[in-house]
């Protein structure tokens, strides 16, 4: 494990988006896992510079790591609005090769099954970029005794709507249920990059860092990957 502490917020997204670009420019067509959220919002417009400066982004894959369920793309707090809003509206990723979970599938289960096998056919992702909740969540894995290992459909926990609720109007209109990769789906990635902002989160990252690995606290299992980059904008 490699632990980087950036001195500040700008730092750390830029650390974040250099870190993309090298594995881009080495690997055009990489397929990259990428999460949404507040944490990643910096590095994702570091990178859309770095684009208008020349880096091309035109075979990349990429693998979002959840949706909610019952929000449509364009609704405005859906994560496939945030990464129109954030990145792709403002890069050259290919937009067949832009793969989000459909959380408005009639058959979530299968919606689960065909973005598993996706994921599976495009031999999974070279580097699976991941914010951490206040929780330990990674994705939307929540702390409980069972981790999902394939995509699936989850419920959010009372901490994680609570959490969310900054984005809507009010705490009622969070949606109960998202779809996410599974913990395996995402261990399965050669490299993993963790971004964690904030000294809030210092006490949970620690816990997944530092403490036992443990389903209650989903990030730990993360120590049991051999490519594991973490990047901070505090000590830890
Ligand atoms: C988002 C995701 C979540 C977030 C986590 C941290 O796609 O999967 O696990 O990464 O909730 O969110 P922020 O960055 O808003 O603190």
């Amino acid at each position: 494990m490699r632990i980087i502490v950036a001195e500040n917020y700008q730092e750390f997204s830029r650390w974040a988006a250099h870190f993309v670009a090298g594995l881009v420019r080495g690997k055009p067509n990489c397929v990259l896992g990428l999460p949404t959220g507040s944490t990643p919002v910096g590095m994702y417009s570091e990178i859309v510079r770095m684009h208008q400066q020349g880096l091309d982004l035109q075979d990349v894959q990429t693998y979002n790591l959840d949706e909610y369920v019952g929000l449509s793309p364009a609704h405005p707090e859906s994560y496939h609005y945030f990464m129109r809003q954030h990145l792709f509206n403002h890069v050259n990723v290919n937009s067949e090769q832009i793969h989000i979970p459909n959380g408005m599938a009639q058959d979530l289960k299968l919606e689960c099954e065909q973005y598993e096998e996706r994921i599976q056919n495009a031999g999974g992702m070279d580097l699976m970029i991941l914010g951490l909740g206040p929780n330990g969540h990674i994705g939307f894995n929540e702390p409980d005794s069972q981790l999902g290992t394939k995509t699936h459909v989850v419920y959010l926990t009372p901490e994680t709507i609570q959490a969310n609720a900054r984005f809507f109007p009010n705490v009622g209109q969070v949606p109960r249920q998202a779809v996410t990769m599974g913990v395996g789906s995402i261990m399965q990635a050669k490299e993993i990059l963790l971004l964690v902002s904030g000294e809030a989160k210092r006490d949970v990252l620690r816990k997944a860092l530092l403490g036992e690995v443990t389903t209650a606290v989903p990030a730990s299992i993360l120590q049991l990957h051999p490519h594991l980059v973490v990047v901070t904008d505090f000590a830890v």
